[in-house]
């Protein structure tokens, strides 16, 4: 196979890890046979300090020519005055946007030998597998905003909006995932106050019921999600919600496994390239040290090499080697509870030789 991938390194720690998943698609493509054009773009910070633009216009071009994204993380202190003209999170809700990236999944899997790093007791935790659905291109995070003056000095809003159509593609895709899982499907809102979530409501029912009729059905409140999650993971299978209750709960649910160096991530449209990145953000504290766990990318890879390019059994040899890697013991410092730890690259190096072999 031939495809064209485009790479966003990003800030902070963004471009040590897409250095890493650079080296194992590469590796992927010399092992299997296929050839992957490679490129790097700005996104982020760093394009804000070179281009006065978290997204330049080019990145999104070539995006639009790839067949998939990977991409590493954005922000960082040094862009986080509230007053400046533009963030570098602007360019991520940018390029989702652009591209129709409305569907977030979120795979949370615990991994037994690590169990033990999680905040919360094994018994609760261990065996959980939950696929997250976040919708990724509506609600608040995309709506009107803006400030008003207020008795008080000023006022600030946004809007909540979704559509028919934007709850039922996203919960369709959410079900069609379930029904090859456990069967099971958890829909999650706030419709006891919010009329945004009464539609997102009504709409699920109605695709479940009509399209889905096999499947398991549940509603939950978000702040009931929120307890669940910790009191009882195992219980769910795959979880589908709006934009920012997506945003909280996956950031919530990425603790359970006790590490978020652990997570990818795969936004996809209904055609077009996917954008896969790792959950954690850019982790300036360790930028440039060369301790910055690369795995969550490197599972993002796993799921670009399934979800964009088809290629499913080069995505599960990349994710045998990580968990064989694992096993077999070895550790970045943020998975290793305070024992002996490799760096960046070193799990790259061992990654890329399990891979070879
Ligand atoms: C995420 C991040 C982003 C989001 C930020 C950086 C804009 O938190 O991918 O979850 O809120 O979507
Ligand atoms: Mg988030």
């Amino acid at each position: 196979m031939d495809a064209k991938i485009v790479l966003l390194p990003g800030d902070g720690i963004g471009p040590e890890i897409v250095t890493q998943g650079r080296r194992v698609l590469e590796t992927v493509a010399e092992r299997f046979g296929h050839s992957f054009e490679m490129s790097e773009h700005p996104i982020g910070g760093n394009a804000i300090d070179d281009f006065g633009d978290p997204l330049p216009q080019a990145t999104v071009d070539a995006c639009r020519d790839s067949a998939a994204i990977l991409l590493g993380a954005v922000g960082g202190p040094k862009w986080d005055d509230p007053t400046a003209k533009t963030r570098p999170e602007a360019g991520l809700l940018k390029i989702r946007q652009e591209l129709g990236l409305f569907a977030n999944l979120r795979p949370i899997q615990t991994w037994d030998e690590l169990v033990d790093a999680s905040p919360l007791r094994r018994d609760i935790v261990a065996g959980t597998d939950i696929l997250f659905f976040r919708e990724l291109t509506g609600g608040i995070y995309f709506g009107d905003s803006g400030r008003r003056p207020h008795d008080s000095g000023e006022a600030a809003y946004n809007e909540m909006v979704y559509s028919t159509g934007e709850v039922e593609r996203v919960v369709r895709l959410a079900a069609q995932a379930a029904q090859k899982r456990k069967g099971k499907l958890t829909s999650v809102d706030k419709a006891n106050v919010l009329e945004a979530s009464r539609l997102w409501r009504q709409v699920a029912e109605r695709v479940v019921t009509e399209e889905f009729p096999d499947i398991e059905y549940e509603v939950v409140l978000v702040d009931a999600m929120a307890m669940h999650l910790i009191s009882r993971p195992k219980d769910f299978d795959v979880v589908v919600t709006g934009n920012m209750f997506g945003d909280i709960l996956t950031d919530e649910a990425s603790m359970l496994p006790g590490s978020l160096g652990l997570l990818p991530s795969a936004s996809l449209g209904s055609d077009g390239p996917g954008l896969y990145e790792p959950i954690h953000g850019s982790a300036p504290d360790i930028a440039g040290q060369n301790l910055a766990n690369p795995l969550a990318t490197i599972l993002a890879v796993a799921m670009l090499l399934r979800h964009s390019l088809n290629l499913n059994d080069e995505a599960a040899a990349v994710e045998e080697v990580v968990s064989a890697t694992l096993k077999a013991g070895h550790r970045t410092r943020d998975i290793a509870s305070g024992g002996t730890s490799v760096s960046t690259t070193e799990m790259g190096d061992l990654v890329v030789s399990q891979l070879q072999a």
